[in-house]
């Protein structure tokens, strides 16, 4: 195993040994290509850079106390891929591909999955985007998929401790009819300009509005919202995010924990309701919030004074964790072994 400083990782991007290319060309898909390489020569006029053709996705994978790597829940990944690339009319990478291409990826930089108990793990980016030239705006002929990985800490330097989070008012990261669905690359362009002026004001990330009526809580930057109240955890339904397999996963947790859940539009108004609230995705599980302020009403929603998080939320976070790195039976059989 590599020697690295695992518990003090940055969530950022570190090279590693190897990386693996796809082409789709004259409507098929070619073989799996290695390289150590850490770049693409790409054509000039590829649709990826010039009409944001390109998708991606974020998974993990966790060293194990019995020293077995394990993915969690790799298939919604690998599904969700194809939805974003059939969103933005790509050749969507086939689903045994997919698999062949994150397991090798995987196996050939085994020495950079951080080791159990660090709190680190192994991202893994698969990514897709228009390799072929065109000038007008149309779907490419030709595609590159590229997986890769990296071991990153902790997603919030501030780790399992609740954040603060501003309510943008003044930017959409995506409509209802949009792209917010598909996990392509311009739904996070259009969002950094909220972001960055969350981080100016001294906030961990930017809460997303619908586009349509300013009304209810889309996202929480690149995570999904939820709030817990009365032993009920409510997540917003909307057509304009993202469909996280972490929050799927914490549905399903919380109701094996005896807690009801709903899944409904969710207005900023129920947020004084609320006795815990948090955001989900594969990079931090989960960000316990703090506070939520409004600039428009100027109402600050508090959840935690004490800097720990409610305890729903933390038993919800426990129990993923847990399951995720191998220390608890995978009673809902999420995981995947890496051979
Ligand atoms: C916009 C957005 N919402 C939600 C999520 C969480 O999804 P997942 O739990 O599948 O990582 C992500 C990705 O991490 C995201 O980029």
């Amino acid at each position: 195993m590599e020697n690295l400083d695992w518990k003090n990782l940055p969530f950022g991007y570190m090279k590693t040994d190897y990386n693996l290319r796809c082409i789709y060309r004259n409507g098929k898909w070619g073989k799996l290509e290695t390289t150590s390489s850490e770049y693409i020569n790409i054509h000039i006029a590829a649709t990826g850079l010039h009409y944001g053709q390109e998708a991606f996705e974020g998974l993990k994978a966790y060293m194990g106390k019995d020293g077995k790597v394990r993915l969690f829940r790799w298939e919604e990944n690998a599904k969700r891929f194809i939805y974003s690339a059939g969103g933005i009319k790509m050749a969507p990478f086939p689903l045994e591909l997919f698999r062949e291409a994150l397991f090798e990826v995987i196996s050939l930089n085994k020495r950079f999955v951080p080791p159990h108990g660090s709190g680190a793990t192994l991202y893994i980016r698969p990514l897709l985007f228009g390799s072929g030239a065109e000038v007008g705006v149309k779907p490419a002929q030709e595609y590159t998929f590229i997986i890769f990985v990296t071991p990153v800490g902790p997603y919030f330097k501030e780790g399992f401790t609740p954040v603060n989070m501003l309510i943008c008012r003044d930017v959409d990261r995506a409509s209802p009819m949009g792209t917010g669905t598909f996990k392509v690359g311009g739904n996070y362009a259009a969002s950094l300009r909220a972001i960055i002026a969350a981080k100016e004001k001294g906030y961990s990330n930017s809460i997303f509005l619908d586009a349509k009526e300013k009304k209810y809580i889309d996202e929480c930057g690149p995570a999904n919202f939820f709030g817990i109240k009365d032993n009920t955890y409510i997540t917003p339904k909307s057509e304009s995010i993202l469909n996280s397999i972490t929050n799927m996963s914490l549905i399903e947790i919380a109701k094996s924990l005896g807690m009801k859940t709903e899944r409904r539009p969710v207005p900023v108004d129920e947020l004084s309701t609320f006795t815990e609230a948090g955001a989900c995705g594969t990079a931090a599980v989960i960000s316990p919030i703090a506070k939520i302020f409004d600039p428009e009403t100027n109402i600050v929603y508090e959840y935690s004074k004490d800097c720990t998080a409610g305890p729903l939320t933390i038993k919800l976070y426990n129990k993923l964790v847990a399951i995720q790195n191998g220390d608890e039976p995978d009673e809902f059989g999420w995981m995947t072994i890496v051979k």
